[in-house]
C-alpha cells in the first residue's frame, strides 16, 4: 500500500484563504508597473541550460549548486528556470523587441527554481513578481524601477523594511578595483574550493557565510572606493532621484548580489522580521548581459520581488491576509422555486460586476447562512416563495447585522449604492 501523496520537499504552495494573499499580492505589486508603461511577458518554465551558465555565472551558487537540469527526450540540457532575467534578455533578442522603441518595459511573474536546502522563506520552488527595463542607461531609470517595487511594498502596507543600494560602477572602475581585490585574496590562507571561486569572481568572497571568510574580507578593497568620475556621478544621480520621489535608502558597500550579471546600480530589500532570509526583494543593472546573450550590447536594469518572503513580511507586521477575499453578497435560497429565480438573479448580478456566491442544494436556513458568514460576504439575502410573491427582500450587513428591506429589482442598485458608502 502506498501512502498518500505529499508536495515534493521544499515547495511552497498556495491554498484558499491564504491564497487570496497570493492574488492579492500579485495584483498590487503588478500595478505601479502598470502605471509606469511595463508590458506584461510570459515566458517558458524550462530554458536551454547554456543560457544560465552564461547569463548568470558559473561562479554563482545558483548555477553550480541549485539548478534543477535534466536531459529532455531529445538529448538536450534543459534547466527550470532559476531566475527571469536571463529568460527575458534571451526572448527580447530572439524577438527583436529591442528593435524598437526603447526602453522595453517589461514585468513577469511566475514560480522559479533552485535546489536549495529548505528553511522559513527558502524554498525551492518560489514565485517572483520582476520587472525589466532594456536599452537605456540613465540614473532616471535606475531610481524609476527602485521606486517601482518600493511603491508595491508600500501599497501592501509593508513598514519594516530597508532598501540597501551600492553601485558596482562601470566596466573601468570594476576592473580596477579587480585587481585590487585579486592581489589581496591572493595573500589570503584560502582552501582550494574558495580559491576556485574567488577565481572565477572575487566578489563572490565578500557573500561568504562563514565567519572565518568574513574577517578575512572585513579589509578587503571596496568597489565603492574605485568608482571613477563618470560612476560616482551615475550614482549620485540615482540617489538624488530616489530622494526627490521620497524612496529612503541605505548606501551598503559591501553587498554583493547572488547574480553574475550586475553592473552598476545595484539593490535589495531586506525585512526585519524574517530572519536569515530577510531579501525580499533585489535587483540592479546589467551592461554586459544582453552582448554575452549574443544580443546587441545594451544595457538593462529590473528587479525579481520574492512573492513568498512578502507573503511572510506581512504577516510578521500583522497585516490580515484572511480578510483579502471580496464577496459583495451572498444569495441563500429556500425552495425549488426560489432556488430557480434566485440562480438567474445571481447570474445577472455576476455580470454586472458583482461578486456574489450562493447557497447549493436544499439547505437549512441555519447552515446556509452559516455559510454566507463563512464566505466573509459584505451582505446577505434570503429568497423563498413569500420573498418571491411580495417582490422584496431584507437586504443583511453581516458585519452589523443591521437589515434593509429592499425590492428585487431594486437589489443591484441598492448594493452598488452601499458598495460606494462603504
Ligand atoms: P534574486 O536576488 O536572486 O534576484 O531573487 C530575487 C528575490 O527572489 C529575492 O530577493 C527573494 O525575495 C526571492 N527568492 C530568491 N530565492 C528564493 C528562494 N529559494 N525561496 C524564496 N524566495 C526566493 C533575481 O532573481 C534577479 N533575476 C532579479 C533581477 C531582475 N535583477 C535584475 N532584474
Amino acid at each position: 500500500m502506498s501512502s498518500q501523496f505529499q508536495a515534493p520537499k521544499g515547495v511552497s504552495e498556495y491554498f484558499p484563504p491564504r491564497s487570496n494573499a497570493f492574488e492579492y499580492v500579485v495584483r498590487t505589486l503588478t500595478s505601479p508597473a502598470l502605471a509606469a508603461g511595463y508590458e506584461p511577458i510570459e515566458l517558458p518554465i524550462f530554458e536551454d541550460t547554456e543560457l544560465f551558465t552564461r547569463g548568470v555565472g558559473e561562479s554563482t551558487d545558483v548555477v553550480s549548486k541549485e539548478m534543477y537540469t535534466f536531459e529532455d527526450r531529445g538529448g538536450r540540457s534543459i534547466t527550470l528556470r532559476p531566475e527571469g532575467t536571463a529568460g527575458v534578455m534571451r526572448a527580447v533578442i530572439e524577438h527583436n523587441l529591442d528593435r524598437g522603441q526603447l526602453p522595453v518595459k517589461l514585468f513577469y511573474k511566475g514560480p522559479f527554481f533552485r535546489a536549495e536546502r529548505p528553511q522559513a522563506g527558502r524554498y525551492r520552488q518560489f514565485y517572483q513578481f520582476g520587472i525589466e527595463a532594456i536599452g537605456v542607461n540613465d540614473p532616471q531609470l535606475d531610481a524609476e524601477v527602485i521606486a517601482i517595487a518600493y511603491q508595491g511594498y508600500k501599497r501592501l502596507g509593508l513598514t519594516n523594511f530597508t532598501l540597501h543600494i551600492t553601485s558596482l560602477g562601470d566596466a573601468e572602475s570594476r576592473a580596477k578595483h579587480r585587481t585590487a581585490l585579486v592581489s589581496f585574496i591572493e595573500k589570503l590562507d584560502l582552501d582550494e574550493e574558495t580559491r576556485s571561486r574567488a577565481a572565477k569572481n572575487p566578489l563572490r568572497l565578500f557573500d561568504d557565510k562563514r565567519s572565518e571568510i568574513q574577517s578575512k574580507m572585513h579589509s578587503a578593497p571596496l568597489l565603492m572606493d574605485f568608482l571613477n568620475e563618470a560612476s560616482k556621478e551615475n550614482f549620485v544621480a540615482v540617489k538624488k532621484a530616489l530622494t526627490a520621489v521620497g524612496v529612503p535608502f541605505e548606501v551598503n558597500p559591501r553587498m554583493v548580489r547572488g547574480l553574475d550579471y550586475y553592473t552598476g546600480t545595484t539593490f535589495e530589500f531586506v525585512h526585519s522580521g524574517l530572519g536569515a532570509q530577510s531579501g525580499i526583494g533585489g535587483g540592479g543593472r546589467y551592461d554586459g548581459l544582453m552582448a554575452t546573450l549574443g544580443g546587441q550590447n545594451l544595457s538593462g536594469i529590473g528587479f525579481g520581488l520574492g512573492i513568498d518572503r512578502i507573503i511572510l513580511a506581512m504577516e510578521t507586521e500583522g497585516i490580515s491576509l484572511t480578510s483579502m477575499k471580496y464577496t459583495d453578497l451572498y444569495v441563500v435560497a429556500l425552495g425549488e422555486r426560489a432556488r430557480e429565480e434566485s440562480f438567474v438573479l445571481v447570474n445577472q448580478l455576476r455580470n454586472q460586476g458583482f461578486v456574489v456566491e450562493q447557497s447549493y442544494g436544499e439547505r437549512a436556513l441555519k447552515g446556509a447562512m452559516k455559510a454566507a458568514d463563512k464566505s466573509g460576504a459584505r451582505f446577505a439575502i434570503v429568497i423563498g416563495d413569500a420573498e418571491l410573491s411580495s417582490g422584496s427582500i431584507e437586504l443583511k450587513n453581516m458585519a452589523t447585522g443591521e437589515t434593509v428591506s429592499v425590492t428585487l429589482s431594486g437589489l443591484a442598485q441598492t448594493l452598488a449604492e452601499k458598495s460606494r458608502l462603504l
